[in-house]
């Protein structure tokens, strides 16, 4: 059975994949700022290395996969903490596992969104996949909307996958994305709450064309498929798990 490390397994979609991972009986060494195997906050550089750091620790001989998963959602503040941990603490994190995925030829699933098409600040993007943490932070919390960092966020991370899968799958990590619509998580439940909002997020998932919110379970057998063999010939593909918004949105573009 294989070594899988993944972020974000407390709550959530991430639960659901370290629960799917582990019934096929794989080891799963989890990061999370609570409930873990190794406990970093993924907002800080300090953090992300210590992850790192723990992760090359418990699995010397290599990993078979890795699902950055953690995250926050648009109704944290201030907006440049969904900038941290969505982008940079995904990306740092994801670059600085390809050795160990490489030693045993092993692919990494990352979580973008429905929402990264759904139009963000061009300028806040590219700050983001220039890897200056500290423009594209500042530029966050300029523009002071959370669903433009969020959605941005997600953007760049898309694009920083797309743009990298051709040279990690050279060197022998395959790389995929999973682009979740409205799933029923403590992170969704966070944004239905708020008070600027709620009532449009509650308005769109009433939208949805299947009729509900998604269940962490059904985007999980999602990532835990393209984790696995039967994936292989996938590289570079972001799978929309969204009950059908995306396609109802923006039906010519693929
Ligand atoms: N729920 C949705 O509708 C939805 C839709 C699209 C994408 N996503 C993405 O799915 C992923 C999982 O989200 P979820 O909905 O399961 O939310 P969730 O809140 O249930 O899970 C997020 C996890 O990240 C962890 N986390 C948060 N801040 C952290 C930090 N600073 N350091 C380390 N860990 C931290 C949390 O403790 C939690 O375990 C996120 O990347 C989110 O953006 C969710």
């Amino acid at each position: 059975m294989g070594t899988f490390a993944m972020t974000g397994g407390a709550t959530g979609i991430g639960a659901a994949v370290r629960e799917q991972l582990a019934a096929a009986g794989h080891d799963v060494i989890v990061v999370d700022i609570k409930d873990a195997d190794i406990i970093a906050d993924l907002s800080t550089p300090e953090g992300r290395q210590t992850a790192v750091d723990a992760i090359t620790n418990k699995a010397p001989a290599g990993l078979d996969g890795f699902v950055p998963c953690a995250g926050v959602g648009p109704s944290v503040s201030p907006p440049s903490l969904v900038t941290r941990i969505n982008y940079f603490g995904t990306v740092v994190l994801a670059e600085a596992m390809k050795p160990l995925l490489q030693k045993k030829n092993g692919c990494m699933v990352l979580i973008s969104s429905n929402s990264a098409p759904m139009g963000s600040d061009a300028g806040y993007v590219d700050k983001c996949l220039s890897g200056d943490e500290a423009a594209a932070t500042t530029s966050a919390d300029e523009i002071g909307d959370g669903q433009n960092a969020y959605g941005g966020a997600k953007m760049a991370l898309t694009r920083w996958m797309r743009r990298n899968s051709a040279a990690y799958a050279k060197d022998g990590v395959r790389m995929n994305a999973v682009a979740p619509g409205m799933t029923r998580t403590p992170l969704t439940e966070h944004v239905m709450a708020d008070e600027k909002l709620g009532a449009a997020i509650k308005g769109f998932g009433e939208t949805i064309p299947t009729g509900a919110l998604g269940v962490p379970e059904q985007i999980a057998n999602v990532i835990t498929f393209l984790l696995s063999p039967k994936a292989n010939f996938m590289c570079g593909s972001v799978v929309f798990a969204d009950g059908g918004h995306d396609a109802m949105l923006r039906p010519d573009d693929f």
